[in-house]
């Protein structure tokens, strides 16, 4: 089901780099376990179960001392970068136990995000994190969201991002009006960096923006390119290009390119984050900031609606079907294939890590 569905074999964004500090233990929970994680004095993020093990403390709870290593709150057992348990106060003289090391997670920092594999690592195999690249890039204006948590399981933002047709009524009058619904959507699904990504994409030409968009773009009445592609369970990238009627790709379109993080918590929580990204050339109508700093000043609304409707979704789902089912339109087309993929997914995970 949908609302408990977790994939554990997936690179998911921990955060953005900046949140991870040199010397700042942060303790999460990712795919429902427990996970502490800092930026160690090589400058290489580290993560493990936040699970001391002794007897449970999570470690998250204790510090970084000032030789690099994490001592546990509760009895002082201390850990390396690598995870090994390197003193026990209470026997100075040793042995420190085999068994005492952490179980690691793989972690990859790439353009500007920090990636972290859940599941089993053996299945990591040539699957890489997509790549952000905009993020680090002078040429482009980026500004990021808070961590925002969303009661739903992952999947449903997911869904939500691929699916153009709520913009209306969801976002009408901000980002959606019903003109929007109603323009024809082709898909692609292609493997890139090792993952099966699902793309949507609608051409719109004479298409009258939608007041915040024509905010950002300075423009009313626009031809446009819009792509909504889920590049692997952990980031949709959406990408949109504007320009005046007929003057798409002669070298000035507007528009951006917008990375969302979805990481699931665990099977009923999100943490979500967004990337916008600006061409650094081209700023807002009133020229004191980027358009990255003007979305990110409006944008969070339309977050808030998504939200809104997500977690009353998610909540519908406690409900037994009882004869229920869902009916898929023809606009569910990028939906449907991402629940197929899902699936196969689902049945690809070998149901014994950390379970
Ligand atoms: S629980 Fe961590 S040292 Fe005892
Ligand atoms: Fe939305």
């Amino acid at each position: 089901m949908i609302a408990d569905s977790l994939i554990l074999n997936a690179w998911y964004a921990a955060g953005l780099a900046a949140q991870f500090p040199t010397g700042e233990l942060k303790g999460r929970k990712i795919g429902g376990k427990p996970v502490v994680m800092w930026r160690a004095a090589d400058g290489t993020v580290v993560a493990f179960d936040d699970r001391c093990v002794h007897k449970r403390m999570p470690l998250s709870a204790g510090r970084l001392l000032e030789n690099g290593l994490l001592e546990c709150a509760y009895h002082g057992l201390c850990y390396d970068a690598e995870g090994a348990c390197v003193k026990i106060p209470s026997q100075p003289d040793g042995p420190i136990p085999a068994r005492a090391k952490l179980r690691p997670y793989s972690v990859i920092e790439q353009d500007g995000l920090v990636w972290i594999w859940p599941g089993n690592p053996e299945k990591i195999g040539n699957c890489q994190p997509p790549r952000t690249p905009e993020i680090v890039s002078e040429e482009w204006d980026t500004v990021c969201s808070d961590t925002l948590r969303v009661k739903a399981n992952y999947r449903l933002v997911i869904e939500n991002l691929l699916d153009i047709t709520h913009f209306y009524p969801l976002h009408d009058g901000n980002i959606g009006d019903e003109a929007n619904s109603r323009l024809p959507v082709r898909f692609e699904e292609k493997i890139i960096d090792g993952n099966h990504t699902i793309k949507s994409i609608r051409h719109a030409e004479n298409y009258k923006q939608p007041p915040m968009m024509v905010d950002w773009f300075g423009l009313e009445t626009v031809d446009r390119d819009h792509t909504h592609h889920m590049m692997n369970p952990g980031l949709t990238r959406v990408e949109i290009r504007v320009a005046p009627p007929g003057k798409l790709g002669a070298g000035e379109d507007r528009g951006y390119v917008l990375y969302h993080t979805h990481m699931p918590i665990d099977r009923e929580h999100v943490e979500w984050h967004w990337v916008v990204n600006t061409p650094a050339w081209y700023r807002h109508a009133d020229g004191s900031r980027s358009v990255a700093e003007r979305f990110s000043e409006t944008f969070p609304s339309v977050v808030e609606e998504d939200r809104w409707a997500l977690e009353k979704q998610q909540a519908m789902f406690a409900y037994d079907d009882d004869g229920y089912s869902e009916v898929p339109l023809k606009a569910d087309k990028a939906v449907m294939g991402i629940r197929k993929l899902f699936a196969a997914m689902e049945a690809e995970e070998d149901g014994s890590f950390l379970r």
